[in-house]
């Protein structure tokens, strides 16, 4: 695992703050959850792979206070168990700051499932999140980060189902975060859509079992990260600070690519907005 340097010029103080970050067991929500707790937060790891889950907290304990985290078995795209791993976290933390929907999959052979992983869990996590931060419902307001993909703004050919859903949490979380403001939630609502970055995920495209017919592009797949290069999770964490920190950031569109680094997607202005009374 790469050493993750503290990021600096931290204006939010992240100490003591509870995050919860889905899909924290590997890949970027583990650097994510691993940059969270050496900012000094508190962080509910939940994943539904146990073993992966379990070893991650088990390295973690190793460099940081072990009552700072918790390792809760959940499948995001479970009503039920979503519900129960916020429910735990409120329990075991007493509250809730930050909360990153970043779980997802690459599987276009079983398209029904990514759209639940992908899309419809990153919906309810927002909803369930708000239930707890929104000023509206007497919380204390907070951030929330959906994981997206540049395939949220751009059409991956091989990856039909995942643009879908990836262009989904584009305009939900936009949509949401303009509503956030509208009806003073006090929380911030952004996403980030990186290129590709190096974790597991990008090795489903080698299985026909998850690409199902689009697996013809494997090789092209491959070019293309030899194109366009891969991303360390180490500048996602980056990413995820910079939207932690810069207050006036909400319905951001993040994107994080090899060749621009950090930079945002521009929009025209949203001419249609219904108006509070
Ligand atoms: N790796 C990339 O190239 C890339 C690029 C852009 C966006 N993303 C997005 O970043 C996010 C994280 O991906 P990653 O690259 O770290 O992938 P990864 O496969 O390395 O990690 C994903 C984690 O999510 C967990 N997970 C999967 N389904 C789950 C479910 N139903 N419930 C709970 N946990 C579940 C897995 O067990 C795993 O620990 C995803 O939303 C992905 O679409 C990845």
């Amino acid at each position: 695992m790469e050493e993750l340097a503290a990021p600096t010029g931290t204006q939010m103080d992240l100490t003591g703050k509870v995050a919860l970050v889905t899909g924290a067991a590997q890949g970027i929500g583990r650097s994510f959850s691993e940059a969270l707790l050496r900012c000094g937060a508190k962080v509910a790891l939940v994943d539904l792979n146990r073993s992966t889950g379990e070893a991650c907290k088990k390295e973690l304990d190793g460099e940081f206070d072990a009552t700072h985290s918790v390792f809760i078995v959940c499948d995001v795209g479970s009503e039920d168990q979503l519900k129960c791993a916020f429910k735990k976290t409120l329990d075991l933390f007493g509250s809730l700051d930050i909360v990153c929907n970043n779980a997802g999959i690459n599987n276009e052979n079983n398209w029904e499932q990514t759209i639940n992983v992908n899309l419809t869990s990153v919906i309810r996590g927002t909803y369930m999140a708000l239930e707890y931060m929104s000023k509206e419902n007497g919380g204390k307001g907070g951030v929330i980060v959906n994981m997206a993909s540049l395939a949220g703004i751009f059409p991956a050919a091989h990856g039909p189902v995942y643009t879908a859903t990836k262009h989904g949490v584009v305009g939900f979380t936009r949509a949401i975060a303009a509503t956030s403001k509208l009806l003073g939630y006090g929380v911030r609502i952004n996403t980030i859509c990186p290129a590709f970055v190096n974790t597991p995920l990008l090795t489903s495209v080698n299985y026909e079992e998850k690409m199902g017919k689009y697996h013809v592009f494997k090789d092209s797949v491959k070019a293309l990260v030899h194109h366009y290069g891969m991303l360390e999770p180490s500048l996602i964490v980056q990413g995820l600070m910079k939207i932690l920190q810069e207050e006036e950031l909400n319905g951001a569109v993040m994107k994080i690519t090899k060749s621009k680094g950090i930079h945002f997607e521009i929009y025209e202005p949203t001419l249609i907005q219904p108006k509070v009374k």
